[in-house]
């Protein structure tokens, strides 16, 4: 299994009209583009019944965005959402989970038995 976790947040008081660039910067490359980055360089190392996985969160739906809030986060978790389904399309036959409990969110996508 390759699970990649890491991930940051910004100031929760502040929106996406007063974020400044290099902060909204910060959390949209280490959130969106760093994880798919890392699953690029170690995706080789998984075997083929094997599981990649990242944290995502439930923020970072749409759905369930019935109140606001964090939105800077929740846009680089939603883009996060969007590049996993993208790596893992559900016709190409891998599976997809979207997983949000006990405050923990991942996108889970495998060859076959993920
Ligand atoms: N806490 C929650 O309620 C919650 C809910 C849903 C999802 N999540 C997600 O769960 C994951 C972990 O959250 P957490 O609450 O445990 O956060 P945390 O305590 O702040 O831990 C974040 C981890 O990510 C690492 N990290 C951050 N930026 C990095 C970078 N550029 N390169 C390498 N490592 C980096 C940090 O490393 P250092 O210690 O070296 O800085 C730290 O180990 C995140 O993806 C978060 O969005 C959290």
């Amino acid at each position: 299994m390759l699970f990649v976790n890491a991930g940051v947040k910004n100031d929760d008081r502040e929106t996406i009209a007063d974020v400044s660039t290099e902060e909204f910067t910060r959390v949209m490359v280490t959130n969106a583009l760093s994880p798919l980055r890392v699953i690029e360089t170690f995706k080789d190392r998984v075997s083929p019944s094997g599981t990649i996985a990242v944290m995502s969160s439930g923020q970072g739906s749409l759905t369930n965005n019935t109140n606001g809030n964090y939105e800077v986060y929740r846009g680089s978790k939603a883009a996060l959402n969007m590049f996993m389904r993208q790596l893992c399309r559900p016709s190409s036959g891998c599976a997809h989970t979207a997983v949000d409990g006990a405050g923990l969110g991942a996108n889970r996508y495998g060859a076959g038995s993920a």
